[in-house]
């Protein structure tokens, strides 16, 4: 086999359609590198010189979260999607792209990812640096939570795990396995969990933790493998505490 072909769904809000690229099959060509090889000479597989393809690219090491799309229906990033391993996999020369269909479409491939990051702010999704105070060493963390806090910090907000859940739906304002791990991740901080309720209270509401549905689709999408489902089912552990608390007004921790 020597070529691919690349059957992407692409277009404008109201005006998506399908349209194939056949490529020469390099060696160790990802998915971003065909769509560069698409943009040199845009032609479809009609012989048809069309729009170059868009999306959306950074760091190109799985890293900065940005090439986020759905490959052959699966929500992953397009700079580690090796094309012949995909073909390996299928067992078939046609590979899909299409873009992230939880988010609002932009054109192509791209999507405006930014809801995750309103959501960040919403749960105070920082560590409260103000200047006012001495840097000090601060406070020893254990050894154990270093290394669970580590894969909690890997996130790279590429919203995979938002894409992939059923409860993320047009009727719904979840807010989604990532923002719960920041959460977790901020609060298990010395400094940070000083605003622990400050970031737990907006789990409280409508779109919060109540609302997931325990499909357990995002720890199976997660390019970091972060234990996602650890990290929810912490959380509302913190909730349902914090919950208790208010209803009986007990003093805060
Ligand atoms: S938790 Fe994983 S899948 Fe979800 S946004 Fe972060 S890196 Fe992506
Ligand atoms: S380009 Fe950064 S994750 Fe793919």
């Amino acid at each position: 086999m020597d070529t691919f072909v690349l059957r992407i769904y692409r277009g404008q809000p109201g005006h998506q359609y399908w349209e194939e690229f056949e490529l020469p099959l390099l060696p160790a060509i990802n998915v971003i590198s065909a769509l560069m090889e698409i943009r040199k000479k845009p032609v479809n597989r009609q012989g048809k010189a069309v729009e170059p393809v868009v999306w959306e690219d950074g760091c190109l090491e799985e890293v900065c979260g940005s090439c986020s799309m759905l490959i052959n229906g699966t929500p992953r990033q397009a700079c580690a999607a090796i094309i012949e391993s995909i073909i390996r996999d299928t067992g078939s020369p046609v590979i899909t792209l299409a873009p992230f269909s939880k988010f609002p479409l932009v054109r192509d491939l791209i999507v405006d990812r930014s809801i995750m990051f309103e959501n960040l702010k919403k749960v105070h999704a920082w560590i409260e640096v103000d200047g006012t105070f001495n840097p000090t060493p601060g406070e020893k963390i254990s050894q154990e939570t270093q290394e669970v806090r580590y894969s909690l910090s890997t996130c790279m907000t590429c919203g995979d795990c938002v894409e992939a859940c059923p409860q993320v739906n047009a009727n719904s304002e979840f807010v989604g396995p990532q923002i719960i791990n920041a959460v977790r991740l901020f609060n298990t901080h010395p400094t940070g969990k000083m605003q622990e309720n400050e970031r737990l209270r907006p789990l409280m509401e409508k779109g919060g933790i109540g609302d997931c549905g325990n499909a357990q689709n995002c720890v199976r999408v997660c390019p970091k493998h972060i234990p996602l489902t650890d990290s929810i089912a912490a959380i509302g552990r913190d909730v349902t505490r914090l919950a208790f608390k208010d209803l009986f007004s007990l003093p805060e921790r």
